[in-house]
């Protein structure tokens, strides 16, 4: 765990307990060869201490799930996932002809490469070890041969709230700028719980405590509406995690508050959007 990005692991754990559910919300029968006694300890220590990040966890996979599912059948071929960390995707949803290209440190890709090799798992995935800002995801995707004219659909997970906003800013730009035809799934806090100014005492107790044992939240956006028209990109949909826990768990109540500030979205170009072709 020490050479590898240490939060990809927690969030392994946390999205892998899904699986053991009556009705689980998604399958994931991959994940589990991330996972050991020392990985389960500390996502151990962070659910007793931040329970909700558990759930937003799984309820942000199942709704990331369900876009590129539908993208896939509605005939995308061409899949980039940025800081991918342990993400399963290419190995569990694998469509005819699908390409995936993952971003993530050496470290970590060289350890998903051999891991999936040791257990015989099979991926039609070109590992891109980078930065995407530092080296610049254009940059990046064009080392590997990517075919910038094709329908390509990123998804960006677990990513925004860690990363300095003017940088998200960047990598949005760079989509948008290079590409005619994509769509992009990404989640995100509300600046208000970054500002701890959402009037509740229980978020701002929640991110100290995470804060202290995980990583620190840096970045929130106030209106994904704001973003959006600012960048000139199409909102296709945006729901915060509370809408989502309702939708997928109806007969369960809410954990925390910081749901309804916690959100995933998916956006597409707005000008010269041939969307029809995904
Ligand atoms: C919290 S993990 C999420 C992993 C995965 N997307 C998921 O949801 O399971 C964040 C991952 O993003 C990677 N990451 C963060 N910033 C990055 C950057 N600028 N370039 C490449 N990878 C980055 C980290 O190394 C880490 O593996």
């Amino acid at each position: 765990m020490s050479n590898v990005t240490g939060t990809a692991f927690v969030v392994a754990e946390f999205r892998s307990e899904e699986n053991a559910e009556t009705a689980p919300l998604y399958t994931d029968n991959v994940v589990k060869i991330w996972l050991n006694e020392e990985t389960k300890r500390i996502a151990e220590e962070i659910a007793q201490n931040s329970p909700a990040a558990k759930e937003m966890i799984k309820l942000r996979t199942k709704y990331f799930d369900d876009v590129l599912s539908n993208q896939i059948l509605a005939g995308c071929k061409q899949v980039v996932i940025l800081g991918s960390g342990l993400d399963t995707r290419a190995a569990r949803m694998n469509g005819e002809g699908v390409l995936y290209f993952e971003i993530d440190d050496r470290a970590t890709l060289e350890l998903k490469e051999s891991t999936f090799k040791a257990h015989k798992i099979t991926a039609n995935v070109r590992y891109i070890p980078g930065d995407y800002v530092k080296d610049g995801l254009i940059a990046l995707l064009k080392q590997s041969e990517f075919d910038f004219d094709l329908p390509t659909y990123f998804l960006w997970e677990g990513n925004t709230t860690l990363i300095a906003k003017k940088n998200v800013i960047f990598v949005l730009e760079q989509i948008r700028d290079n590409f005619k035809d994509f769509k992009l799934s990404f989640d995100y806090m509300s600046e208000q719980v970054i500002a701890r100014t959402t009037g509740y005492q229980d978020i701002n107790d929640y991110i100290d405590k995470y804060e202290s044992m995980y990583t620190p939240w840096i970045t929130g956006f106030e209106s994904i509406e704001t973003l959006a028209e600012d960048l000139k990109l199409k909102i296709i949909d945006n729901f915060s995690t509370a809408d989502l826990h309702q939708q997928y768990r109806p007969h369960r109540s809410l954990e925390s508050n910081l749901f309804k500030f916690y959100f995933v979205c998916t956006l597409e170009n707005a000008v010269g959007c041939v969307s029809q072709s995904f």
